[in-house]
């Protein structure tokens, strides 16, 4: 919806120019819309799985304590967190989901007469970031194979550029740039341009010889790593996520974040979560096999798609994306498109069975 013409009160001049992020359709509004009961919601890249029943728990024992403001420091899940990474607890940045702290970051080194650069197809929210915080956006395009390209990144940098996002692997194609590809980014980036390392995916990889850039963010002081507990750790209503870097970079983004910004019961749920590596390892070789099931099913259905290294398939269909997106839809299959592709999120087996199924119906 666009409203116009509005005089007061008084907004930034440029308010209409920051795209509103649209997400993946909720369920309740697809039931509602077609009249269906069962929905396979494969459009968010969600955990298919609903929390740990020990998360769940961990969450109804702290609503009970939810009277008192939250420990704004997290000290408790950044301790966790330090364990787990061996590294300390000055080295993470919790937040309300990854979003809000690239949002912060990107306030943190944008402003009128910055640019920042990151890859087109990429996750849509660094665009909208770096309009927000008044930075010229340099999209540069990804290769003919749908991935991050680190020589035209490295020449999208300008003198004026502050922020270079690296989306690792990559929403929405589910590519991935092998490690050395980010070394090279590393090495050639100037220091003065802070380089975001979006591993929102990371658990995902299978890749071998993978390895996350967390090295480079305890490194440099330029370089910092964003992760979520949205997406394995299948928490995406909780809201928590995490930056990774050295202390001096991770002390200035805190600067920008709200007080009391992650609620009590996200903190426990997510300190939970993190306790349970075993199941974490599991989801990640059942996505693995969900994510064969829909390449396989998609081959054999002539459709071609993109190899993944995260819970998502990107699919290039030869008909209409649009309208299959629509057809599948109103048969309560929910996924996502991106222009000509389709993008499908790795569900239940079921789930991938109804996709494909409902699928080789359309095609
Ligand atoms: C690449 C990437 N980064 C960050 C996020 C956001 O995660 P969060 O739920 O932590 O805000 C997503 C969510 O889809 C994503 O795809």
């Amino acid at each position: 919806m666009r409203y116009t013409g509005i005089t007061v009160p008084t907004f930034r001049t440029d308010i209409e120019s920051i795209g509103v992020y649209i997400p993946g359709k909720p369920i309740e509004d697809v039931m509602r819309e077609y009249g269906l009961t069962d929905i396979a919601k494969l459009a968010s890249n969600e955990c298919p799985e609903e929390p740990f029943a020990a998360v769940q728990e961990a969450v109804a024992a702290a609503a009970a304590e939810s009277h008192r403001y939250p420990d704004t420091m997290a000290h408790d899940l950044s301790g966790a967190l330090a364990d787990h990474h061996s590294i300390d607890r000055d080295n993470i940045l919790v937040g309300p989901g990854s979003s809000p702290i690239l949002m912060s970051t990107a306030h943190a080194v944008g402003g009128p007469g910055t640019s920042a650069v990151f890859a087109q197809r990429s996750f849509l929210l660094y665009s909208i970031i770096t309009t927000m915080s008044r930075a010229e956006a340099i999209a540069v395009p990804l290769d003919e194979d749908l991935r991050h390209d680190a020589d035209s990144l490295i020449a999208g940098v300008r003198s004026d550029t502050t922020v270079l996002y690296i989306c690792n692997p990559n929403n929405p194609t589910g590519t991935y740039l092998a490690p050395e590809e980010i070394d090279r980014i590393v090495a050639n980036v100037p220091e003065r341009v802070l380089i975001v390392v979006d591993e929102a995916y990371e658990e995902y990889v299978t890749a071998s010889g993978h390895r996350s850039a967390l090295p480079h963010a305890l490194e440099h002081e330029n370089v910092v790593v964003m992760r979520t507990f949205s997406k394995i750790y299948g928490i995406a209503g909780l809201r928590v996520g995490y930056a990774l870097g050295r202390a001096e970079t991770i002390m200035q983004l805190r600067r920008l974040q709200a007080p009391f910004a992650i609620s009590n019961v996200s903190l426990a749920g997510a300190r939970e979560a993190l306790r349970h590596q075993d199941l974490v390892a599991e989801r990640a070789k059942t996505n693995a096999r969900g994510r064969d099931q829909l390449a396989a099913g998609c081959a054999e259905l002539g459709i071609k798609h993109v190899p993944s290294e995260t819970n998502f398939v990107l699919l290039e269909p030869e008909v209409d994306a649009g309208e299959l997106t629509e057809s599948l839809l109103q048969r309560g299959v929910i996924v996502r498109q991106f222009g000509d592709f389709i993008r499908v999120t790795v569900g239940t087996e079921p789930e991938n069975v109804r996709f494909l199924e409902t699928l080789g119906e359309l095609i």
